[in-house]
């Protein structure tokens, strides 16, 4: 149907951290005037169904989500190996069922023709699908900017030998420290702080080869859309500009919302687990910034052994604590928690299975955070001013946790092995010592420069404009 009205089209990867910025970006577009489809895979369609009932997922006439099949099998249970299927079969059978959805939008009497797509960094393959139906697309990469700089330089590293590994012990014989001095804005920067993609001695690595597919189809989009703000990462964003000269910082999207009215958008959600929110309650209960908040993100799997370690850690701290155990985060079945453990923990340490997890670290009785360095756990931090202890498993975390602890002087990192009597003491640190002083200071400063540049006139509220301006036209 011909409309005054854009249509954007956004497709976010089917995993929390790639969905809720995807999410926050949509209802920003759609109150400024855009028609929104949000595409989902159907699994998890289901899956926010199941958890957040039926308003997380009933928009309005003009704010509609739609599905595609992701390939896999429906008994699967979207771990973190089928995330990695996921590289496989979305580029061949998500394309196709994406293909076929922008077909059938466009033939629709009842919404507009298709204006712009707004696809994932890793979910590139739409491109083609642009291409072929001359609908100008973005790429939203959800990681941060000095993530998204180590792996625009993954090639780089495979050309001069670095990766992959030549064998295992390159894991464990130091080689990981090795500094690599030859990239702009990233001074310093050892192999170990490279997305952890590059820890792999596969040349076929399926990871590595979606990073490289990933990046080269970016390359044909418009602009890239970036979830970060110029003031954090200038330097690096000077570095990525000259290879993808249109980009677009927004970040922290979450904080951009406060300054548009979304309450008719509110009931929309994208939790895949059900969302606990009597922890708000025990919060109002404790002292200000008396508590360590605890969360690992969406994906990642801990063994028995590290889950005792944590928990005997925090209870020995002796500070009150309030620790998101997801239902899937234990590798295995069997659980740890221990009666002697609940006896010790009584009236001090309050265990959730999912949390609202911006709430929680906007609270006032919140003091630290400790978390896995997902981008959207470190931005949500920044944007309430909560120092962080670092303690990342994958992926891009390790960069992330680089710059939050070195370069920013927001984190502290629990480095290697968990260790009880390790978090016992950044526990300690962080919330009592010289050192957690220094970076709490240091939070409120960032947090108070995240406001500056999401407030009208700020860099993140001007280029937000710029792109609504750029997708009006396209
Ligand atoms: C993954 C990667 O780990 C991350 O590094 C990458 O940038 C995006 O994909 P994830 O592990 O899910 O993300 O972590 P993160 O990026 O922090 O995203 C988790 C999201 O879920 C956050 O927006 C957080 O607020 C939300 N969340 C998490 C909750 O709302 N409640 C919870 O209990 C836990």
């Amino acid at each position: 149907m011909e409309s005054l009205k854009p249509h954007a089209v956004l497709i976010p990867f089917p995993a929390q951290g790639h969905i809720n910025p995807f999410l926050n970006l949509a209802k920003l577009l759609h109150f400024q005037g855009f028609h929104i489809t949000f595409v989902h895979t159907e699994f998890n369609y289901q899956r926010i169904l199941n958890s957040g009932g039926p308003d997380a997922l009933s928009g309005l006439d003009d704010f509609r989500f739609e599905t595609i099949s992701d390939g896999l099998s429906p008994t699967s249970q979207r771990g973190i190996e089928d995330l990695q299927n996921m590289c496989i079969t979305l580029p061949d059978h998500g394309r196709l069922s994406f293909r076929d959805l922008i077909v059938k939008l466009n033939a629709s009497a009842d919404v507009p023709d298709v204006s712009c797509i707004v696809s994932d960094g890793v979910m590139s393959f739409t491109v083609e699908v642009s291409h072929e139906l001359g609908i100008p697309e973005m790429i939203l990469f959800t990681p941060s900017g000095c993530a998204m700089l180590a792996y625009l330089h993954f090639e780089e590293l495979k050309r001069k030998g670095y990766i992959p590994l030549k064998d295992d012990s390159c894991l464990t014989n130091g080689y990981l420290d090795t500094v690599i001095d030859w990239i702009p804005a990233m001074n310093g920067v050892r192999l170990k702080d490279f997305p952890s993609f590059i820890r792999t001695t596969d040349p076929q690595d399926i990871f590595l080869h979606h990073n490289f597919v990933s990046i080269h189809n970016s390359m044909k989009a418009k602009g890239i859309i970036l979830n970060t703000f110029d003031e954090l990462e200038q330097e690096v964003l000077d570095a990525i500009k000259t290879r993808f000269p249109v980009l677009y910082t927004i970040g922290p999207l979450s904080m951009l919302h406060q300054h548009v009215s979304l309450t008719h958008l509110k009931s929309i959600k994208s939790n895949l687990w059900k969302e606990d929110n009597e922890c708000l309650k025990w919060l109002d209960a404790r002292e200000h910034q008396s508590v360590v908040y605890v969360n690992y993100g969406s994906i990642i799997t801990l063994t028995q052994e590290q889950l005792k370690e944590f928990g005997w850690g925090l209870a020995n701290s002796k500070y009150p604590f309030l620790w998101a155990i997801r239902p899937d985060l234990l590798d295995g079945s069997d659980q740890f928690i221990s009666n002697e453990f609940m006896d010790e923990i009584r009236g001090r340490g309050l265990l959730v299975g999912w949390c609202p997890q911006e709430k929680v670290l906007g609270h006032i009785s919140v003091g630290g955070f400790l978390t896995h360095c997902g981008w959207n756990s470190t931005l949500e931090s920044i944007s309430q001013g909560v120092p962080m202890i670092c303690w990342p498993f994958f992926g891009d975390q390790q960069t992330n946790c680089q710059y939050t602890c070195g370069k920013w002087g927001i984190g502290m990192e629990i480095d290697g092995e968990v260790k009880r009597e390790k978090v016992e003491r950044v526990v300690r640190e962080l919330m009592e010592g010289v050192k957690g002083k220094e970076m709490r200071a240091k939070a409120r400063e960032w947090r108070a420069k995240a406001e500056v540049a999401t407030r009208p006139g700020g860099s993140s509220h001007t280029n937000f404009h710029m792109l609504v301006k750029d997708l009006f036209l396209s």
